[in-house]
């Protein structure tokens, strides 16, 4: 697919079909986490794959976004790996990288007809817990994905309300 046909054409979707994704498109999906860019590629991205019908009903049971998903993936990054700027600012970059991450599976997933959606509204805290993960390794987003349903559509009210181009960017 033409990369402006991904970026303009993709939208959240939030109504999956029954049908899971195959292992060949989940591995695309995640070799796209490998080729991301991370500072000073310390790549300190870390990938958990739910997908297991127990990994699923733990997932529903601790965030409301799941939408009849049957793949998610806890998008994740580890404190011991990521980059901390030496410049005095307490710049630490995991949670830029895992997004940046999590973005370029995102697309990679609408150009295989996969759908997805970017999901932050749980308790971040309690996910970490639920699933075990060591002390340094942080969540940063849930991302779910799946072939949409056939009555998926974008949310109006969510996805087709654009600000202006004057308004995002200032030449200075
Ligand atoms: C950081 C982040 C967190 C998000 N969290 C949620 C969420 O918890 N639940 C949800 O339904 N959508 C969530 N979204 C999806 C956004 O609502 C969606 O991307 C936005 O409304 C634009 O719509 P579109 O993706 O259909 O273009 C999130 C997106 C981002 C980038």
């Amino acid at each position: 697919m033409e990369y402006t046909d991904i970026i303009k054409n993709r939208y959240s979707v939030r109504s999956y079909s029954d049908k899971k994704i195959t292992e060949e498109e989940l591995h695309y999906i995640l070799e796209a986490a490998k080729y991301a860019p991370t500072a000073k590629n310390k790549q300190p991205h870390k990938i958990y794959v739910l997908k297991s019908d127990e990994a699923i009903e733990k997932i529903n049971s601790l965030c409301k976004c799941i939408f009849g998903a049957k793949t998610v993936l806890m998008v994740c990054y580890d404190k011991n790996e990521e980059w901390t700027s030496p410049l005095g600012d307490n710049f630490q970059s995991g949670l830029v990288d895992s997004t940046i991450v999590c973005d370029q599976m995102m697309l990679a997933a609408w150009n295989i007809g996969i759908g997805s959606c970017w999901v932050g509204y749980f308790n971040h805290n309690e996910v970490e817990k639920a699933f075990n993960l060591p002390e340094n390794i942080k969540i940063n987003s849930l991302l779910l994905l799946g072939y949409p349903s056939e009555d998926s559509k974008p949310m109006e009210s969510k996805h087709s309300v654009y600000r202006p181009m004057e308004e995002i960017i200032t030449e200075l």
